[in-house]
């Protein structure tokens, strides 16, 4: 496979999506990227983009202005085709994988002998499975892995290979990151592993789609499990009157102790929603991992309930909350703790509560509705009387404690209430 001949159809462009089209694209290969939402067509097909993604906006110009990446809203024909839709969890917590059915069905029409299909949307175990039950149905014409051949190869190989970007350094991470590459079959793992070192410089390290599809609910497992111990001991701490803060950054210099930082809760589109995927597929069995979301999840409650008592005791005060994204310098609102902590004060307290977010433009409805307002940073150093930190963004980072002028502090991320001197040793993992 030459980069420069190959055809790829990326369906979905998403925070996922997008940026996979346009590097594959700058490398020489013609991407089709593929949307059911028109307006998202149309802002790429014009060159420009719908999310906020670092140097994304001039790579998208570049591939489509030179006709390297084509936004279209059906899929056309393609040696290989990427699936990178969203995969939610319903309200009683089970995945949701219409979406990936749906973008499956919408290729089947478009398969040829000889194609490669990925799925890199973020699944339960058993769904590349599926794709390819559905994708046979759907194709008698065509032989797929693990049905009935006279050759070795199907005539369609299927792969899953899981995406672990981080937000904010996505064009970076998809190069460098090492890749996990499950193959229906060994030959399906080849066939991807091979496109994926076309643009890849990580190690792809090849094994089966189901472990791949387990792989990557660990990784996300895993991490909210951590997360959930600083925020259980938040409370802890909180309770018995001591600084968490404190604590985690001395126990921190115990040369096997990382603990990572606590937070409002635990927000986005992964490690919100993924380890659900493992508790549904193996209720009794994922005990620990079960009572790490609800900690996560009750963490949101508890800084609810703070914030109120605060603007209970000092009723006079103007009260702003500083972010409402999921996570810092990212305009993702998905599953923000953040932000379901504002909605729930501006229901209950209407419009005192001033809101602080420059990555967003416009506050969501949810918010304006109940007369919450968007200010900027100065003009909320300068009247607010009670400031509450709910993300990390750099430039909330940057306030002096001279320019809090005086506000009561309530700092959920603990970006001013306590200063760490400099690191003796390598610093712990970075929070997603
Ligand atoms: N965002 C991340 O940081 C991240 C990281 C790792 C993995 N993932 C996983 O990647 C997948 C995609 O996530 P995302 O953040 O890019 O989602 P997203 O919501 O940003 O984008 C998904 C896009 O898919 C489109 N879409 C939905 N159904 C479609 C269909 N049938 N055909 C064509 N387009 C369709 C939507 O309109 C949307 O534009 C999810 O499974 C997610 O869990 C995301």
């Amino acid at each position: 496979m030459r980069r420069k001949d190959i055809r790829v159809c990326v369906v979905g462009l998403g925070y996922i999506g997008l940026p996979t089209a346009a590097l594959i694209a700058s490398r020489g290969a013609t991407v089709v990227g593929v949307d059911i939402d028109d307006e998202v067509v149309a802002t790429i097909a014009d060159g420009r983009i719908h999310i906020a993604e670092a140097d994304l906006d001039g790579l998208v110009q570049k591939v489509v202005f030179s006709k390297k990446l084509l936004a279209r809203n059906t899929p056309e024909q393609a040696d290989v085709f990427m699936i990178a839709v969203p995969t939610p969890l319903s309200g009683n917590k089970k995945p949701v994988i219409d979406h990936v059915l749906a973008a499956a069905e919408s290729i089947a029409a478009h398969l040829t002998k000889g194609n490669l299909v990925i799925l890199e949307s973020t699944s339960p175990v058993g769904t590349t499975e599926q794709i390819c039950d559905l994708l046979a149905e759907l194709r008698s014409d065509l032989t797929f892995p693990g049905y009935e051949t006279d050759s070795d190869e199907p005539d369609v190989s299927i792969a899953y290979c899981p995406e672990r970007v981080l937000p904010g350094r996505i064009l970076i991470e998809l190069v460098q990151n090492d890749r996990c590459v499950g193959g229906m079959t060994p030959g399906c793992a080849v066939k991807a592993r091979n496109f994926y070192e076309l643009f890849v410089r990580g190690k792809c390290i090849e094994t089966t789609a189901r472990t791949a599809e387990m792989v990557k609910l660990t990784e996300n497992a895993f991490r909210d499990t951590n997360i959930a111990f600083a925020n259980e001991l938040s409370l802890i701490c909180d309770h018995v009157g001591i600084d968490a803060w404190e604590v985690i950054e001395l126990a921190n210099r115990h040369p096997r102790v990382e603990i990572l930082k606590p937070g409002p809760g635990v927000g986005g589109h992964c490690i919100a929603v993924d380890p659900w995927f493992i508790v549904d597929a193996a209720p009794h069995q994922a005990r620990l991992i079960r009572t790490s979301r609800e900690v996560n999840d009750s963490k949101a409650d508890y800084v609810f309930s703070r914030v109120r008592a605060l603007i209970d005791s000092y009723p006079e005060r103007k009260v702003t909350c500083l972010g409402i994204t999921f996570k810092a310098n990212v305009d993702d609102l998905r599953e923000s703790p953040a932000l379901e902590i504002v909605e729930r004060l501006a229901k209950s307290c209407g419009s005192l509560i001033q809101v602080v977010e420059p990555f967003v433009e416009d506050l969501p409805q949810a918010l304006a509705r109940h007369g919450a307002r968007k200010i900027e940073l100065d003009e909320a150093l300068d009247q607010s009387g009670i400031l509450v930190v709910l993300v990390d963004h750099d430039a909330f980072r940057r306030v002096s404690t001279a320019r809090r002028n005086g506000a009561i502090v309530y700092d959920t991320r603990g970006i001013w209430q306590h200063t760490p001197p400099a690191p003796t040793r390598g610093i712990a993992g970075q929070l997603a």
